[in-house]
């Protein structure tokens, strides 16, 4: 048996639902990147943070793509240290060299699956705000196991979130948002919070949900865009 033929048939970008045709590792030769490729055995939450950031709120944006929301918020909050976890490896490299040139340090890509990662690497409470934009919607039954918000997220969002910490969501999809705020919303973890909602809204850039790049492209198309916030409910 070759050794290709032994190995598992799931692996970290497999775990719910096939992600392989991410697996395009591009070169990273700059040690000065703020990128860390997470391949098979990604490091944890607290190894990823540097010194400066454990003063610093803790955050992670789910698919940032090419970083438009995450750059907006490491400067319009200097107090938030943000963590980008993409899985398109090209996307993450790109947004990390855009992130290099802002010369902020309050931030960082790693190339993973949000979803293994936030169940198995972030410490419980560690989150004050966990952005998800635009999450891809998998239309075909078949694939519906890769869509972020399925019926085990509302305990992990939970337990990763601070007793203070928020969930802010996007998207332009009708029935994921449907989808969405089913699962989330009937679940007694998590509160939906109107008043957040137009309070991020009417607020600056950065601060929750606006700006990124698929935001700007479905405003100019004319689509509706669903946005919610929902924050840990405790016993
Ligand atoms: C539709 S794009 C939205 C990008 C960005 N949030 C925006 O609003 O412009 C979805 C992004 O999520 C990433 N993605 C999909 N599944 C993921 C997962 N399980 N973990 C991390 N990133 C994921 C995709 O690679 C893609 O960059």
């Amino acid at each position: 048996m070759h050794e290709s033929e032994s190995k598992p048939r799931t692996s970290r970008m497999h775990a719910d639902g096939r992600l392989s045709f991410r697996r395009r590792v591009p070169e990273v030769d700059d040690p000065d990147l703020p990128l860390v490729l997470g391949g098979e055995d990604p490091p944890g939450l607290r190894e990823l943070l540097p010194s400066e950031a454990l003063d610093l709120e803790v955050e992670i944006e789910v698919g940032p793509g090419k970083g438009t929301f995450l750059l907006a918020a490491t400067e319009a909050r200097p107090e938030a240290f943000v963590l980008g976890i993409e899985a398109s490896a090209s996307y993450a490299k790109y947004a990390a060299e855009k992130l290099k040139q802002s010369g902020r340090r309050n931030g960082l890509l790693l190339v993973d699956n949000a979803k293994a990662f936030l169940k198995g690497q972030v410490p419980a409470g560690a989150l004050r705000r966990l952005h998800v934009y635009f999450p891809d919607p998998w239309p075909k039954r078949r694939h519906r196991k890769r869509r972020f918000f399925t019926e085990e997220m509302p305990e992990v969002v939970h337990d990763a979130l601070a007793a203070d910490g928020w969930l802010l969501v996007a998207t332009d999809n009708a029935a994921l948002a449907g989808e969405i705020t089913r699962v989330l919303g009937s679940s007694p973890l998590l509160v939906r919070d109107e008043a957040e909602e137009a309070r991020l809204r009417a607020g600056p850039p950065g601060h929750g949900f606006s700006p990124t790049s698929f935001e700007r492209k479905y405003r100019a198309e004319g689509r509706i865009i669903r946005q919610y916030a929902f924050r840990r409910r405790d016993a």
